[in-house]
């Protein structure tokens, strides 16, 4: 007898269509970190796994395809032809350099311009309907290069961004006052990097300003005394890389907070990297961080929100910081 049998007349189709088509190009700490989380929170049923090194690629498949009695039922495959990214919703692009101890994301830009002129029109040629999510750095000027070299409208070519960033500030400023890091509301936005800028205006803790908080000895937060806690995350990544020789876990559910966001169509507000030019005064056609709605379609729209003068000033700082090293490219 067959181990199952079908109800008579059932109407089975031959092949169902998987709901929603991954791919990870790069498999290294943070692609792996990315594909672990969106397996993790059930976000794929086909997750496809690209990178040049074809043992690690099907070491890497094979350990999570091992791990199937945990996890919703998931394929998994892997290639190091961009074949099998054909169909997918959202690419997820980590491939490439990361900075060696003390070293500037921006100083990356040569070493992964040349494999995303590679990466990017195979990935568009078998996926035309898919969002590009750009994670390699510096994000902000890859993203821009991966917009220009898909084809493909800018609310489906999105960087990751500020989005890690943010949750690196809510959980410096939560810990301060010993409360859940998702009851701390705030941005920063700008570049992935060193001219990130802090949105203090409009950070909230528990939904009260910050900037109307008092501090245990009774003195008022202001952005002068809040400047230690920017200056911490802008440090972060050094901090981190300087111990551990790279960052992966942060950026995994970075990641995978957006992939929820895109893919379930939560319409969620994000700090990601979008096409600034023309938003709050920014004149470069520059890729930055800015506070956006994202769904199923991509960057639904960005936020358009009430920045004080000062703040203003930083994103107009930060655009140019990004535009003067993205300006000695020509693509
Ligand atoms: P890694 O060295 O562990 O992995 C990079 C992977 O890219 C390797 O497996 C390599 O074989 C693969 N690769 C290289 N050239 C390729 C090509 N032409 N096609 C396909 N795959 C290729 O590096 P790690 O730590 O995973 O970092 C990757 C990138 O992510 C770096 O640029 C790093 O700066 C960036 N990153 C970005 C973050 C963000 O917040 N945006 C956070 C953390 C890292
Ligand atoms: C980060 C760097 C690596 O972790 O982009 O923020």
């Amino acid at each position: 007898r067959p181990m199952f049998s079908q109800i008579p007349d059932s109407d089975l189709p031959s092949t169902v269509k998987t709901s929603f088509k991954i791919t990870v190009v790069g498999v290294g700490n943070v692609g792996m970190a990315c594909a672990q989380t969106c397996l993790t929170e059930d976000l794929v049923d086909e997750l496809a796994l690209v990178d040049i090194q074809a043992d690690k690629l099907r070491g890497e498949m094979l350990d999570l395809q091992h791990a199937a009695a945990f996890l919703p039922r998931v394929k998994i495959v892997a290639d190091c032809s961009y074949a099998v990214s054909a169909g997918s919703d959202i690419c997820i692009v980590t491939a490439g350099a990361r900075q060696r101890e003390g070293e500037t994301r921006l100083s990356l830009l040569d070493r992964n311009l040349s494999l995303f002129k590679s990466i990017i029109p195979e990935l568009v040629r078998h996926s035309p309907d898919t969002i590009l999510l750009i994670v390699s750095n510096p994000v902000d000027i890859l993203t821009h290069l991966s917009w220009k070299l898909s084809g493909l409208p800018p609310n489906r070519v999105i960087g990751t961004g500020t989005n890690l960033d943010s949750s690196r500030l809510r959980f410096l400023i939560a810990d301060k006052f010993d409360v859940n890091a998702h009851n701390i509301h705030g941005y920063m936005v700008g570049e992935h990097g060193d001219s990130s800028v802090p949105l203090w205006s409009s950070l909230t803790v528990a939904n009260v300003p910050v900037l109307n908080l008092y501090d245990k000895n009774g003195v008022k937060y202001t952005k002068e005394t809040l400047k230690e806690f920017h200056e911490a995350v802008v440090g972060s990544a050094y901090q981190v890389i300087k111990l551990k020789g790279y960052t992966s876990w942060a950026i995994g559910y970075s990641t995978a907070s957006l992939v929820k966001s895109l893919l379930r169509d939560q319409r969620r507000i994000h700090p990601v990297s979008v096409r600034a030019k023309g938003f709050y005064g920014i004149e470069h056609d520059v890729y930055l961080s800015l506070p956006s709605q994202l769904g199923r379609a991509g960057v639904l729209g960005v936020a358009n929100l009430p920045l004080e003068e000062d703040e203003m000033q930083e994103l107009q700082q930060s655009a140019k910081a990004i535009w003067e090293t993205q300006n000695k490219l020509h693509f």
